[in-house]
């Protein structure tokens, strides 16, 4: 059911457009445009990513790049849905330049973006990709591959970390096993199994 209606903007919208000029960290010096999300805001399924790349900063969406078609044809063939039902963001909005990993100081400085967009989306799973998010939103230093393999009580239902589709990708076979069997797990965490 929609929470919100024509002519009364979300508070996702409203965030989103409070994002879109943010110059919190340095980031938005380097930025074509914010990143903010996208998918539906009543989502029980929520992905969090790194940061936008190349593609992602062109088009001002998450994940439209290789790593994006990837994770789209993995949810398709393992949850049997497509990203317009799961809500879909990452750590840092803003593209860190050449791809390199975001800084603590601008992971702490976008927090407050992901956590609110995790507070009004109060989706049932959410699935951390990479490193990045996983020890963000577990408040943990441990790495993704001790850490994958499980969920984890998380706000509003659980978590289940998985590895980064571009690991994936460099990786081959052995890694898209893995990630293939977090979403098999995130799949049964939404129907409560
Ligand atoms: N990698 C990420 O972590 N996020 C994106 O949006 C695209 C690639």
């Amino acid at each position: 059911m929609r929470r919100y209606h024509f002519g009364v903007s979300s508070p996702l919208a409203v965030l989103a457009v409070e994002a879109s000029t943010c110059t919190r960290c340095p980031l938005a010096a380097g930025r074509t445009q914010v990143v903010f999300g996208m998918g539906d805001p009543d989502a029980d399924l929520m992905f969090v990513g790194e940061g936008p790349g190349a593609e992602e900063d062109r088009q001002g969406l998450p994940f439209v790049g290789r790593s994006g078609q990837l994770l789209d044809r993995l949810l398709l063939e393992e949850v049997g849905i497509t990203r317009d039902s799961c809500y879909i963001a990452n750590v840092v909005k803003c593209r860190p330049p050449e791809n390199r990993d975001p800084r603590p100081e601008e992971i702490q400085a976008c927090r407050p973006y992901l956590e609110e967009q995790v507070d009004l989306i109060r989706p049932k799973v959410v699935v951390t990709l990479g490193n990045f998010a996983a020890k963000l939103l577990l408040d943990t230093t441990v790495g993704i591959t001790k850490l994958r393999g499980h969920s984890y009580p998380f706000r509003h239902g659980v978590l289940i970390p998985t590895l980064h589709p571009a690991y994936v990708l460099r990786g081959g076979g052995p890694p898209a096993a893995q990630m293939r069997a977090d979403l098999v797990r995130a799949k049964l965490a939404l129907v409560g199994a």
